[in-house]
């Protein structure tokens, strides 16, 4: 007997001209009824064999097998069939590949590694330091007298439950500048050192076109015997030679920092109108990029540096100050808006 023999099996092969006319989603609910594993037509018959004739059993069993297959077939032979039909085209070779996202350094992280650059050439090497630092490294071995006004400009965030360090003026904060560093570097063994320090620091300031609450600092440090202003001063314009170009002017001003004495701070050429002034400059014709001097003999006596026997200079550079000034931007929140348009412009997304 053949698959015809029985009603309910001519029947289901029936459904095969059915098929040949289904569309995606009908074809779908058909197969779900005829083959569906679950409650499908076929499954309900399998599901009889046991309860046919011992005689029967055999060869129902095998014309239902074969209606199994002339069904699956249909259902394989139509699907390709849609797959080949405009419109239903279930993968089009015309589609534009997708672009691949090609990852670049930020502005900001571009400038700090070429300033590293230049020192290492200069024969420093690089340190770093905790962003979450206590009092005492931050402010007080820095030499910052209690209560004195130059800790406001370093109002920041106090953590609670930091550790006491078991000194005086051991409470945890964000460290406010790269400088607590220069303890550590001194701290960790005997001089000489030339280092310098990138990272990040926070102060309680507005974000606004030219503050941020965080932004990076990049320290320098050098501490020998016998060195003067002058290596202050030579090693400083050799940078600047170097990382702004050989004609660039600078000038060194006089400032006030607790942690050196004298202190300085060295003004660049502004980058964008060449010393005219600009809106870049704020009509100067100079940016200021740090803030610099002669390390003080208390910052080296705490940091356990013979200061009779050993001189030093640090410097505290803002990286993203020179980042607004190389590429002539007016706002620094726009180096932490995250916009990849601008950093497209500056080549930050090379795809
Ligand atoms: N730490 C100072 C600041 O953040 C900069 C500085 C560093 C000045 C080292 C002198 C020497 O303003």
């Amino acid at each position: 007997m053949s698959a015809l023999d029985y009603p309910e099996l001519a029947e289901l092969l029936d459904q095969v001209a059915a098929i040949r006319q289904q569309d995606q989603a009908g074809l779908e609910a058909l197969r779900v009824a005829l083959v569906g594993r679950k409650q499908g037509r076929l499954t309900d018959l399998f599901k009889t064999v046991p309860s046919k004739p011992v005689e029967q059993r055999r060869d129902f069993g095998a014309a239902l097998n074969e209606v199994k297959q002339v069904l699956e077939a249909a259902f394989a032979e139509r699907e390709a069939e849609l797959a080949r039909l405009p419109g239903q085209v279930a993968i089009d070779l015309t589609m534009p590949a997708r672009r691949r996202w090609v990852g670049a350094d930020h502005p900001v992280t571009k400038v700090i590694e070429e300033i590293c650059q230049i020192f290492k050439e200069l024969g420093f090497s690089i340190a770093i330091g905790p962003e979450a630092e206590d009092e005492w490294l931050n402010f007080f071995a820095l030499n910052f007298p209690k209560d004195h006004p130059a800790l406001d400009a370093h109002d920041t965030m106090y953590l609670e439950g930091g550790k006491a360090g078991g000194r005086e003026g051991g409470r945890m904060l964000l460290r406010t500048h790269t400088s607590p560093v220069q303890i550590r570097v001194m701290q960790s063994g005997p001089p000489p050192y030339r280092v310098v320090i990138p990272g990040m620091v926070y102060r309680n300031d507005p974000f606004d076109a030219s503050h941020a609450p965080g932004f990076a600092q990049l320290e320098g440090l050098a501490v020998d015997e016998g060195i003067g202003m002058v290596d202050l001063k030579a090693t400083l314009y050799q940078f600047a030679r170097r990382f702004f170009g050989g004609q660039t002017r600078v000038r060194f001003r006089p400032s006030y920092f607790p942690f050196t004495e004298p202190s300085g701070e060295l003004d660049v050429e502004c980058q964008v109108c060449g010393g005219t002034g600009c809106p870049a400059c704020k009509g100067t014709g100079w940016m200021e990029i740090l803030g610099c001097g002669m390390v003080h003999p208390n910052v080296l006596t705490n940091s356990g540096v013979d200061a009779e026997r050993y001189s030093g200079w640090a410097f505290g550079m803002g990286p993203g100050r020179v980042a607004m000034n190389r590429y002539g931007l007016p706002d620094i929140r726009l180096l932490y808006s995250g916009d990849m348009r601008l950093l497209r412009q500056l080549g930050g997304d090379g795809a």
